[in-house]
This record gives C-alpha cells, sequence and structure tokens, in this order.
C-alpha cells in the first residue's frame, strides 16, 4: 500500500514512521512533512501545501501515485472540509469530515452536543453578546469561589482559553477576545465555564462511523504538559511532553470514562448521521475516578501520539484500513507492556518570538544506545542535509522503557545528545 500523511509536525513525522514499519506499506509520502519525515526509512516528503490552496494538487498526486489512504494530522484541514473533498473525489481518507469536526472548530458546538446527549462535562453558557458574558462572569465571582474559564468559541492554535482568578480577570479577557478582536473572529463568542479540579488526561481513540453504524475504541491513556516550564509553571504552550500510559488513570475513572463520556459521544456522533472515519481526542478532568469531558479534538493529539503509538503492538496501516471498511470493533488491539517518555524540546523564546534556522546537532550513537526515536516537529533540513530550527517546539525525544521510570531515564540521556542554539525543555515530563 502507499499512504499520504498530510501535516508537518510531530505527530505527522510518528504517524509516517509508524505506517512506514508496517510491511504492508511500500511508501509514505508526507505533505508537506519536515525534516523527519524527509529522512525516515521508506518516506518522502511532497511539497504540497495542506491548506484547501493544496488540495487540488494533493488530489492529483494521490489519483496520479494510486495512494491507498490517506491520513490527516491536524485540525485546520478537516475543519475546511478536507474529508468531504477527498471522499467526493473518490479517495480514502482517514479523518472527520467537516460537520464532525465542528467539534473541535467550535467550542459552542461542542458544548451544545456534549449537554444534548448527556456527555459529563462541566457547566457552562455561551455568548455572542460582551454585556451579557460580563454580567454572567460578575454573577459568577459573587457566588463561588472557583475560578471562570473563558473559552474563545473558534480555533485559536492554543490561545482561546483563559483560566481567570476573578472578574477582573475575566473581563479582560472578554474585551480581548470580543471587544477588541484579538482571535479574530475566533473570539467573538465565547462560553463561559465553571473551573473543574483534578488532573488531566488524554484518550486518544479510533472511530469508525458512517450510515448509522460504527464504534469508537481507546488507545492506551496518555499526559500531556502544557506549561513552559517545570511544575506547571509559566506560560502555556503546544506542549512540552507527554507520557504513556499515565499511571494515576484508575481502572475506575476508565470505566466511568466509557460510560459517562464514550458511549454518551458515540450515540451523539450516530443520531447526528456524522460520517466520522477517523480519530478522536478526549481531553479528560478526572478527579476522584470521575472522569469530566474538557474538549474532543477530532485528530490524535500532539506530542500526545508521539508517546502512544510506539506502544501499539499492531500494525497501523491494518488499523487505518479497519477503520475505512467499518470494521473497528473486531480489529485486534494490542499494546506494548512498558510505558513511553517523550519531552519536547523547543526554541529558545517559545511560547513566544522564538529563534530559527539553528543547525541541530544529534549524537546518533546515544538514540541507537538508549533505542530513542526521535520525532522532528518545527525542523526542516537545509542544503547540506543538516536538520536545522523551524518551528516553536522542534522535536521530541520518545524514548521507551519497560516501566516509567526507565523510560523517563532514557528520554533524559537522550536528550543530552541533542543540541542547537537557545535549545530549552521541561525536566519533568511524567513527574509533574
Ligand atoms: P480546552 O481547549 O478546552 O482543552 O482547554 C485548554 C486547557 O485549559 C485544558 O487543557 C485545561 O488545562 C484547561 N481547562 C479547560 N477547561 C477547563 C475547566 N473547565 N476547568 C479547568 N481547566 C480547564
Ligand atoms: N496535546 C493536546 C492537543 O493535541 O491538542
Amino acid at each position: 500500500m502507499k499512504v499520504l500523511v498530510i501535516g508537518s509536525g510531530g505527530r505527522e513525522h510518528a504517524l509516517a514512521w509508524k505506517l512506514a514499519e508496517s510491511e504492508k506499506v511500500s511508501y509514505v509520502y508526507a505533505a508537506p512533512g519536515n525534516g523527519g519525515t524527509a529522512r525516515e526509512a521508506k518516506c518522502s516528503n511532497v511539497p504540497f501545501a495542506d491548506n484547501p490552496e493544496g488540495w487540488e494538487q494533493l488530489i492529483s498526486f494521490a489519483k496520479k501515485e494510486e495512494i491507498d489512504f490517506t491520513v490527516v494530522g491536524p485540525e485546520a484541514p478537516l475543519a475546511e472540509g478536507i474529508a468531504d473533498v477527498f471522499r467526493n473525489a473518490g479517495l480514502a481518507i482517514i479523518g472527520a469530515d467537516k460537520k464532525s469536526a465542528e467539534l473541535e472548530s467550535s467550542k459552542v458546538f461542542s458544548k451544545t452536543f456534549m449537554k444534548k446527549y448527556g456527555v459529563r462535562t462541566a457547566v457552562s453558557e455561551s455568548f455572542s453578546d460582551y454585556e451579557k458574558a460580563a454580567s454572567y462572569a460578575g454573577h459568577y465571582f459573587a457566588s463561588s469561589l472557583k475560578p471562570l474559564v473563558i473559552k474563545a468559541d473558534g480555533l485559536a492554535a492554543g490561545k482561546g482559553v483563559v483560566i481567570a482568578a476573578d472578574y477582573n480577570e475575566a473581563n479582560n479577557a472578554l474585551v480581548s477576545f470580543m471587544k477588541d478582536s484579538t482571535l479574530g473572529e475566533a473570539g467573538k463568542t465565547v462560553v463561559l465555564e465553571e473551573f473543574l479540579e483534578g488532573k488531566e488526561v488524554s484518550v486518544l481513540a479510533a472511530v469508525d462511523v458512517k450510515d448509522n453504524k460504527g464504534s469508537i475504541v481507546p488507545f492506551i491513556s496518555a499526559r500531556d504538559h502544557k506549561r513552559r516550564f517545570d511544575g506547571g509553571e509559566g506560560p502555556n504552550t503546544g506542549g512540552m511532553g507527554a507520557i504513556a500510559p499515565v499511571p494515576d488513570y484508575s481502572e475506575k475513572a476508565q470505566a466511568d470514562f466509557i460510560t459517562s463520556i464514550l458511549q454518551p459521544t458515540l450515540e451523539g456522533i450516530l443520531q447526528e448521521q456524522m460520517d466520522y472515519r477517523g480519530f478522536i481526542f478526549f481531553g479528560l478532568m478526572v478527579h476522584e475516578d470521575a472522569c469530566s469531558l474538557l474538549e474532543y479534538n477530532v485528530r490524535l493529539g500532539d506530542p500526545e501520539t508521539q508517546a502512544v503509538l510506539p506502544l501499539m503492538d499492531f500494525d497501523f496501516a491494518d488499523l487505518c484500513v479497519s477503520i475505512l471498511e467499518g470494521r473497528l470493533q473486531s480489529f485486534d488491539f494490542s499494546w506494548k507492556e512498558g510505558a513511553v517518555c517523550a519531552p519536547v524540546a523547543v526554541a529558545g523564546g517559545y511560547p513566544g518570538t522564538y529563534r530559527k534556522g539553528d543547525v541541530i546537532s544529534i549524537d546518533e550513537k546515544v538514540l541507537q544506545d538508549t533505542d530513542v526515536k526521535l520525532f522532528a516537529a518545527g525542523a526542516v533540513l537545509n542544503n547540506d542535509d543538516q536538520l536545522v530550527t523551524s518551528g516553536g517546539r522542534v522535536l521530541a525525544l520518545s524514548a521507551y522503557g519497560t516501566n516509567a521510570e526507565e523510560a523517563w531515564n532514557k528520554a533524559y540521556q537522550a536528550m543530552d545528545a541533542v543540541q542547537f542554539e537557545g535549545m530549552g525543555y521541561r525536566k519533568d515530563i511524567g513527574k509533574e
């Protein structure tokens, strides 16, 4: 089989690597890919953009090369309808259709869906009128000591959620989103939500819903670490590292997730007649073994994918085919024992303005000795075939260990073998 992977981040490098590992896959193309996919065995990049301008070219490429199926990494093309466009062109694609993608691209849509189908989530209200939102915030703080969570309705690349400790902070965020339009259209409508206590868990899952039939099967649990600095300090980022599985995600909590979140979500996807053949991400807050849903993403998480895929003891290409053929329910999932720790190295200045174009030096022998996989994210190849930084999150080092401690040790041994000007990382991935 030949496969096309859409996207250019660390998640897409992991997808391309895992697909290329399959004996049934003869070649993987990444569009546009990055320096990691360019170097991966059985894999190369094609220079077509993953936005609507590139779709025509991607479709002709997929037809000419007789690509068996395409896997979409990021949310933006899904929200813009890439799955619909590919399917209309007669091409097999793994990804939520435009309607299902609203579960991620609109917080109002997803909260309405959660309430309609009884998915457990925080109490919330949505507003398009600033005065009404500010008044709701005023009443909230008059009767609650907890922070208020303010969420921009639209996609905002991780900048759309503010946790306000008091009315002033809440009001500042509302003014910035709704009046000053700092997020453009994405912040014109907001969801105001009660703050939930607990620990966050990411559950990535496969979905094969079509024609009112299908299922959702969850993968092993994972945890992202969103804050820039150790101990959960500093600004939010796209993710500073992930672990899988999550040691504090109890069996009781997992059972609660199935009944309180996964099953009603599946019911909703079926009832709404979505064509959802792809992946879904449940962002959970877990407190005393009870799960609440913070958000859906209609894709795999980044960097969670870099921690979860190395634990898969099955052929990922087979999984994709079973999704396309609606056979997920009988797919034979098996997971490696052990754990993965995948810290991310970021560029100097990230998540603010950051450096670019720095050469990344890697002691490949250390990576081989520790059996650690480097997944490139914001890193491309220069004319001399060297990996250079091109984005904020530069790379992840995914270390497998027979237990979490061993994985952590290997990951940070490998981190010492990677260097670039201004490089930063967290030392407490899996230990926060
Ligand atoms: P979201 O995009 O909805 O996942 O929000 C981004 C981040 O904000 C989450 O990963 C949480 O860390 C935090 N967050 C969102 N909603 C809540 C909530 N209701 N209570 C506490 N933290 C939240
Ligand atoms: N790691 C969270 C996300 O992919 O949105």
